[in-house]
């Protein structure tokens, strides 16, 4: 491992870590010293970054879970603590992007949005609260973090985005309000808000949308997904009395 070894004896906990924006951040956070749990539905691509992580001589565990189960994302957070020992740090990353006009919309994409981006989101982040308040007191670093993955989204309502831009402007508030009951127990609340990242995320979509996403995004270069790991781990790795509370972050080229 080559990195600074700041985050040495604590343990992160990365959900949606199967692809993009959650397997850097994974690998990123396991090159500053954290012990990973990584967690996606894909059993066998977060068995393969786990062995990617080991072979490089960091600790990692892969946990099969769906979030927008409260069955599964507490016993996600559980697993974490009984097998890796505590919980110092949650990147609550897991999210999907349906867009398209809201006439006539598939009703299950909006179900699927909100119980993944927000009831997924709110499930890990209730489990894991307790943990993270126990490791603020207990760590050398005086510290723990959580951090909520929004969207430029969560910031600018677009037509055709609707229900995504409700989902990740509610991260937006909900990561705010607990920020301020939480700051003063150093648990740190930051929320990413990504412009466009080249990740699979677009790919869910009917193909008619992906056609139209193509069209918006087509002519700019893309972030990559190490990007953003990159701004996590420089949020997780600040002194205790750093807290970098919100970070917006485009492609040099998306206007807006
Ligand atoms: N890419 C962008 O341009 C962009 C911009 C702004 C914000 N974001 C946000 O960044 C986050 C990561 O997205 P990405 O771009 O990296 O896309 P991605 O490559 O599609 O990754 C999404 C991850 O979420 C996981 N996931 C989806 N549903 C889940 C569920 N029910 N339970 C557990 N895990 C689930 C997926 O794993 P499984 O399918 O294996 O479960 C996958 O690992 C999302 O919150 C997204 O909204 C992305």
């Amino acid at each position: 491992m080559t990195n600074t070894q700041k985050l040495n004896g604590t343990v992160a906990l990365v959900t949606g870590a199967s692809s993009g924006i959650g397997e850097a951040t994974a690998v990123a956070l396991a090159e500053h010293g954290a012990a990973v749990a990584i967690a996606a539905r894909r059993k066998d691509r977060i068995d393969a970054l786990a062995g990617r992580i080991a072979d490089a001589g960091g600790t990692a565990l892969a946990i099969e879970a769906d979030v927008s189960s409260q069955a599964s994302a507490e016993a996600l957070v559980e697993q974490t603590v009984a097998d890796l020992g505590r919980l110092d740090t949650l990147i609550n990353n897991a999210g999907v992007m349906l867009l398209g006009p809201a006439v006539d919309a598939p009703l299950e994409e909006w179900e699927r949005m909100i119980s993944v981006n927000v009831q997924g989101l709110l499930y890990c982040a209730h489990a894991a609260i307790p943990h993270l308040l126990r490791a603020a007191e207990d760590s050398p670093r005086r510290i723990a973090d959580m951090v909520n993955i929004s969207s430029v989204a969560g910031r600018v309502a677009r037509s055709g985005s609707g229900v995504y831009n409700l989902t990740k402007h509610g991260v937006g508030a909900f990561s705010e309000s607990l920020r301020q009951e939480v700051t003063s127990r150093h648990v740190r609340v930051s929320l990413v808000e990504p412009g466009a990242v080249a990740t699979e995320l677009a790919s869910h979509n009917r193909p008619e949308i992906q056609e139209q996403m193509k069209g918006r995004f087509g002519g700019i270069e893309r972030m990559q997904s190490e990007d953003i790991a990159d701004a996590i781990a420089y949020i997780v790795t600040r002194p205790w009395r750093v807290a970098v509370n919100e970070m917006l972050i485009r492609p040099t080229e998306q206007e807006n």
